[in-house]
C-alpha cells in the first residue's frame, strides 16, 4: 500500500540512523533506548514518523543493533519498520548510504536521528514542503551556545543572481575554523532530499575529514556544485531539535519537556503545587479540578476523574482513579497490563500498595500498608491497616482488620477468597484460599481460617485462652 504523505508531494520514506555507539552517554545500553518521558529516544522518532504517514521507515541500526530492532519491534505494532544494519559505524553519510537499496529512486528522503527525539510532525510537513520534492531542505536553528553541532555556511550562490545568503555547506564543529565556529546557525540533523539526487551524493562522499567520518552534512557542498537549490527552514523551537549525547543533556531535555507538560496541564485547569516536581512517561487525562501535589509520577495509562486529589510522593502506573477519589501520599498504585482501578470517592493511603488487577468499589478506604493485588473490592468495603488482599473478592461493607491476609498461594498455585458483603475480619486472621467467608458473618481476631463459613455466623479459631488464678512470676536467685 503505497500512502502519500498529506501535503501531495509524493511519497515520502524516512530514513532514522541510529546505529551510533552514543560513547558520550557512557552507558551499555545504546544510546537511542535510554527514556526520554518514559519513551525510548527513538521511540519518540518513530512515533513522529508514522504520524507523518511515510511508506517507508527505514531504521539504520548498528551499534547493539539486535537490542534496538527488539526493542523497537516490540513497542510499534502500528508501522511497519524496516532495519538495515552499518557495521562498521563509519559516519551519518556512511548510515545513510546502507538504506540505499530499499529506498525507491521517486520518493524524498527524510533523515531523522535517532537521538533528535521531540522533532515534531508539523515541523517535518514544513521541511517536506520546503524541498518541494526538488530541493535540499534543512532543519536549521540557531543557539546561543552553537558548540557540537554543525554550522550552516551561507554566502553568494553559484550562478543565482543576488543571493548572497544561500547555503554553501555544513561544516562539523570538530573542522570549522575559529571564524565557523562563530557561526550560530546549525544544523539540527534532519533533511529531506529527493531520493535520487541523495543516492548521486552519497556516492560521492567521502571521509577526509577531522573524524575520518562519511559525513552526511557533505552532500550540501555536493548541492551547491551540482547548482541543486538548498533552502534551511530556520525554526525557533530548541526542544524540537535538542539532540541527545550525554546524560547531561538528557536529564536537561527531560526537565524542559516535563515542565512543558506541566504547564499544558496547568492551563487545562489542573492543580499542581510545583511544575517543576511533576513528572509524566506515558499519557495522563485529567478531568476538571484535579489537585496533584509534589513528586508524583505518572506512568503508562492514567487517568484522573473529576476532583481528584493526589498526595505528595505518589507513583501512578496505568491506573483509573475516579471522581472524588483521594490518593494520600507515598502511595505505589501499578496497574502493569490487568490495569488498576479506584472507585468514586475512595481514600487510599498514605503509604497503600495497589497492584494489577486491584478493583476498588466507590467509597472504598485503602489505609496504610495495604497491599491490594488482582482483588475486588465492593462499595464501602475498608481494610484501613497492615493487610494482604490477593485474589479476593471482597463484598460491600466489609471490614478486613489489622494484620489479615489472606494466603492465596498454596505454594504451586494461586486460591481465591471470597468475603461476602458485611462480613468484618478481625486483626491478624489468615484466610487459608479457597475459602468463602458467608455474608453478614464474623471472623474472630488471631484466627487461622481453612474452611469455608456460614453467612451470619461467628468463626473463632485460635487457642482458647486460659487464666490462672495468683500466678506468682519466677523470681531472680539471690546473688551468692
Ligand atoms: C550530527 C551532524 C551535525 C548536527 C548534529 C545535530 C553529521 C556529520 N553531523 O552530529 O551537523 O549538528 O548531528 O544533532 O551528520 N549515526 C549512525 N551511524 C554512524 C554515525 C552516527 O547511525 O556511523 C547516528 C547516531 O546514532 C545518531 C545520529 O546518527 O543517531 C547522529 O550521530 P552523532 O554522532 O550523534 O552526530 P553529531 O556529532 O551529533
Ligand atoms: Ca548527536
Amino acid at each position: 500500500m503505497n500512502q502519500l504523505s498529506q501535503n501531495n508531494l509524493g511519497p515520502v520514506d524516512v530514513v532514522i540512523m541510529a546505529a551510533g555507539k552514543g560513547t558520550r552517554m557512557k552507558s551499555s545500553l545504546p544510546k537511542v533506548l535510554h527514556r526520554l518521558g518514559g519513551t525510548s529516544l527513538i521511540g519518540h522518532v518513530v512515533r513522529t514518523a508514522a504520524r507523518i504517514r511515510a511508506r517507508h521507515v527505514v531504521v539504520v541500526t548498528g551499534h547493539g543493533a539486535a537490542e534496538v530492532e527488539e526493542a523497537l519491534g516490540k513497542s510499534n505494532a502500528d508501522v511497519h519498520l524496516q532495519f538495515v544494519r552499518q557495521t562498521p559505524q563509519l559516519g551519518t553519510g556512511h548510515a545513510v548510504q546502507q538504506a540505499v537499496p530499499v529506498l525507491p529512486d521517486d520518493g524524498i528522503v527524510l533523515v531523522l536521528s535517532g537521538d533528535v527525539p521531540l522533532i515534531g510532525e508539523e515541523t517535518l510537513q514544513a521541511l517536506l514542503a520546503a524541498s518541494a520534492g526538488r530541493r535540499l531542505a534543512l532543519l536549521t536553528i540557531t543557539f546561543d551556545d552553537p558548540t557540537g553541532y554543525g554550522r550552516i555556511v551561507r554566502g553568494d550562490a553559484q550562478g543565482a543572481q543576488g543571493d548572497h545568503d544561500a547555503v554553501l555547506a555544513i561544516v562539523e564543529h570538530k573542522d570549522a575554523t575559529d571564524a565557523e565556529r562563530a557561526i550560530r546557525e546549525v544544523y539540527s540533523g534532519v533533511m529531506a532530499v529527493p531520493a535520487k539526487l541523495l543516492k548521486d551524493w552519497l556516492a560521492r562522499l567521502d571521509n577526509r575529514n577531522a573524524q575520518g567520518e562519511f559525513y552526511l552534512t557533505d552532500i550540501v557542498k555536493l548541492a551547491a556544485i551540482d547548482g541543486v537549490p538548498v533552502v534551511a527552514h530556520v525554526i525557533t523551537d530548541a526542544l524540537q531539535v535538542a539532540g541527545i549525547n550525554s546524560p547531561v543533556q538528557l536529564a536537561a531535555l527531560e526537565r524542559a519537556l516535563q515542565l512543558r507538560h506541566a504547564h499544558a496541564f496547568m492551563e487545562r485547569g489542573v492543580r499542581l503545587a510545583d511544575p517543576a516536581r511533576f513528572d509524566v512517561r506515558g499519557t495522563l487525562v485529567c478531568e476538571a479540578d484535579v489537585d496533584i501535589d509534589i513528586n508524583c509520577v505518572f506512568e503508562g495509562a492514567v487517568s484522573l476523574g473529576a476532583g481528584v486529589r493526589v498526595g505528595a510522593n505518589c507513583v501512578i502506573a496505568n491506573a483509573r482513579i475516579e471522581t472524588g477519589a483521594v490518593i494520600h501520599p507515598f502511595t505505589h498504585i501499578d496497574g502493569e497490563r490487568a490495569g488498576v482501578t479506584v472507585g468514586a470517592g475512595a481514600l487510599v493511603g498514605p503509604f497503600a500498595r495497589l497492584r494489577p488487577g486491584a478493583r476498588l468499589g466507590a467509597d472504598v478506604h485503602i489505609g496504610n500498608f495495604v497491599e491490594v493485588k488482582n482483588s475486588t473490592l465492593a462499595a464501602g468495603a475498608k481494610a484501613n491497616h497492615l493487610a494482604y488482599l490477593g485474589d479476593a473478592t471482597v463484598g460491600e461493607r466489609v471490614n478486613y482488620g489489622a494484620g489479615s491476609i489472606t494466603a492465596n498461594y498454596d505454594g504451586a498455585n494461586k486460591h481465591r477468597t471470597i468475603i461476602g458483603d458485611d462480613v468484618h475480619v478481625g486483626s491478624n486472621c489468615v484466610l487459608v484460599a479457597p475459602i468463602t467467608i458467608g455474608a453478614g458473618g464474623t471472623v474472630g481476631g488471631g484466627s487461622t481460617v481453612t474452611k469455608s463459613t456460614e453467612p451470619g455466623s461467628l468463626t473463632v479459631s485460635r487457642g482458647r485462652q486460659v487464666n490462672i488464678p495468683n500466678w506468682s512470676r519466677p523470681q531472680k536467685k539471690p546473688k551468692a
